[in-house]
């Protein structure tokens, strides 16, 4: 990189620094996708954060001149992000999803799901009417956003977050708060299910979104840089992605309600799923706006293949 005197000299508007950030982002081989999926949009994502300006900013103010004092502080978070390898959003503390913000620290996984534009379009066709949902579980709910964004979705909803790290579930409540969304949602501590059933009265869910690790063991060996500052729990799952998804699988029709869906992402681990649950009747996802391994599967399926869904889990990969 150029010496910093130069660049403070030589760059002067918000356009010059989003074009330096990205040319340089290239040059040192960043990998994109905690939050942006190239280096246009993470160094405009940088650019914007450090000048704490909106995302809708008018093109006529990117030719704004800038401060030194400014870009002093762009010029070190870019040098930051390049020398650290570490994602932007643990840089900033802040992460984007379903257009909320969100507080992310490396104690939970910077929020990607493509479960996302199914919370944008209300599950559509899998549930009924929005107002007519009561009912949803965040399964695996790291920082909850999925949770969150359903919460604005589904309006009249209670939403239950669990998580199995106590941490990932501070973070969670943080996001609760700041989206003044107390009276409907709360955090449970628990190893999957495990905490629900030991209550008096099973809770049964309209809808159980689930991002759970799933992340096979030879991806696991080939990750960029980036992914080593989300915590591993989160990601890895067994030599073939699936141990949390069996369990889950072999359960989730206890706490579903008759007419209730489970929406399981499983990205690459999908094609061990086809081989390990042949037979299982559930619907992949067709996304539209990227990303992959989404399945819905049915409370009917779920208890229909109770006993095979149970026999699946039990097997050690
Ligand atoms: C892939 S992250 C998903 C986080 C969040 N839902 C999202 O989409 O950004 C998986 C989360 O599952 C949690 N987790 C891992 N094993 C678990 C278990 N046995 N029970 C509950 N949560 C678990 C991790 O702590 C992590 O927060």
């Amino acid at each position: 990189m150029e010496a910093k005197q130069d660049i403070l000299i030589e760059l002067n508007t918000i356009l010059d620094f989003i074009r330096w950030a990205a040319t340089n982002f290239t040059k040192n081989n960043l990998f994109y996708g905690h939050g942006s999926d190239n280096a246009f949009d993470e160094a405009t994502h940088l650019v914007f954060y450090a000048l704490e300006l909106p995302w809708d900013l008018p093109e006529q103010y990117f030719n704004a001149q800038l401060t030194t004092k400014e870009k002093q502080t762009i010029y070190n978070l870019i040098l930051k992000r390049i020398t650290t390898k570490k994602p932007l959003a643990y840089l900033v503390n802040q992460s984007w999803f379903c257009g909320l913000q969100f507080y992310v620290d490396e104690d939970v996984l910077i929020p990607r799901s493509p479960i996302g534009e199914l919370i944008k379009n209300n599950f559509a066709p899998w549930l009924p009417n929005t107002e007519d949902v009561q009912s949803i579980l965040d399964l695996c709910c790291g920082c909850g956003c999925l949770g969150i964004a359903a919460a604005y979705q589904f309006n009249q909803a209670s939403v239950d977050l669990i998580d199995i790290s106590s941490k990932a579930l501070d973070v969670a409540e943080t996001n609760i708060n700041m989206h003044n969304l107390e009276h409907r949602l709360q955090t449970l501590q628990s190893d999957l299910f495990e905490n629900l059933s030991i209550l008096p009265v099973k809770p049964k869910y309209q809808l159980i979104i689930c991002n759970p690790p799933y992340v096979d063991a030879e991806d696991m060996n080939n990750l960029p840089t980036e992914f080593s500052f989300e915590p591993q729990s989160a990601l890895a799952s067994g030599n073939d992605g699936l141990d949390c998804a069996r369990k889950i699988l072999a359960s989730a029709g206890d706490y579903l309600d008759d007419n209730g869906i489970l929406v399981l992402e499983l990205g690459n681990s999908y094609v061990h799923f086809q081989n390990v649950y042949k037979g299982i009747p559930v619907e992949w996802v067709n996304l539209q706006q990227g990303g992959h391994g989404v399945l819905i599967i049915t409370a009917a399926t779920c208890k229909k293949y109770r006993n095979k869904l149970i026999a699946i889990s039990e097997i050690t990969i």
